[in-house]
């Protein structure tokens, strides 16, 4: 991954800002092939390499992506700590090439359930990565959007209950502030491989408007071409936030005579 690669060249003619994706399917691939989920994950993992290095060359500036729904745990124990390990072990060993890339890591989610080390492995990610300028990689782990919510909630409550926020000064800006990600642009493109149409809880106030592409793609097999497939369908779509088909069509022309 080079810093250098990416470019304003990128083909597709609208770039989404903001992309989150819930990588699903390793499951299923790994089943295809007569091997075990374990398997399937570890696959996933390196897709999630090869994604993070197209979305920077393509010219993304943030990605997000669902790695462990808060109703995870609900999985068979050993998955659930193969899954664990799995995250320790590949944050250590690309950690190192994320850094040198310029990459900014984030994890979102409720942290204070990790073991130690975990925990101690994502503040280290965090950390040194925080200088970084060049993409946003924003990691959900134990996450879910109504946690996202409720916590943004309680925090607004405990704003007012100081004095530091008066009741009369909510509105969905401030609301928003107290979200995860609240310094980054909405999701434009929200991508669900693995064939399923739902949102399982992921980012559900900051997709409120994005573009939904879902396709039969198991995550590990999810690559560059498809998500230039994933970014051009994005830029062939009209963007109306309300407005009319014709009122977007007037602005695009002034805006291209200006
Ligand atoms: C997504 O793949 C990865 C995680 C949820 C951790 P799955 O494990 O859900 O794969 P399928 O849906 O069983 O194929
Ligand atoms: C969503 O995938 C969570 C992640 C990809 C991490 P799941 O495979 O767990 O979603 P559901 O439960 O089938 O909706
Ligand atoms: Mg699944």
């Amino acid at each position: 991954m080079s810093k250098k690669k990416q470019s304003s060249d990128a083909s597709p003619a609208v770039l989404p800002a903001h992309i989150a994706i819930v990588m699903d399917g390793n499951g299923r691939w790994a089943k295809k092939r007569m091997m075990p989920r374990a398997a399937g994950h570890k696959a996933g993992v390196a897709a999630l390499k090869k994604i993070i290095e197209s979305a920077s060359e393509a010219g993304i500036k943030c990605l997000t992506v669902f790695a462990f729904s808060s109703e995870n745990w609900n999985r068979p124990e050993r998955e659930v700590a193969i899954l664990m390990d799995l995250f320790v072990s590949s944050i250590k060993k690309y950690l190192p090439e994320l850094q040198q890339a310029g990459v900014v890591l984030r994890f979102i989610g409720d942290r204070s359930v990790f073991s130690d080390k975990l925990k101690a492995s994502l503040q280290q990610a965090e950390t040194s990565t925080q200088n970084n300028n060049f993409l946003n990689l924003n990691i959900a782990m134990n996450y879910g959007g109504r946690w996202d919510i409720t916590e943004a909630a309680k925090k607004m409550l405990q704003d007012t209950s100081s004095g530091a926020v008066a009741a009369e000064q909510i509105n969905e800006s401030l609301f928003s502030e107290y979200l995860s990600l609240a310094d980054l642009p909405a999701v434009d493109l929200f991508i669900r491989t693995g064939g399923e149409h739902r949102i399982s809880n992921f980012l559900l106030w900051q997709c409120a408007y994005s573009e939904l592409y879902f396709t039969d793609v198991l995550w590990p097999d999810f690559n560059g071409q498809e998500l230039k497939q994933a970014t051009q369908w994005f830029s062939s779509r009209q963007r109306r936030f309300g407005r009319t088909g014709e009122q977007v069509e007037e602005d695009a022309v002034s805006e291209h005579t200006k």
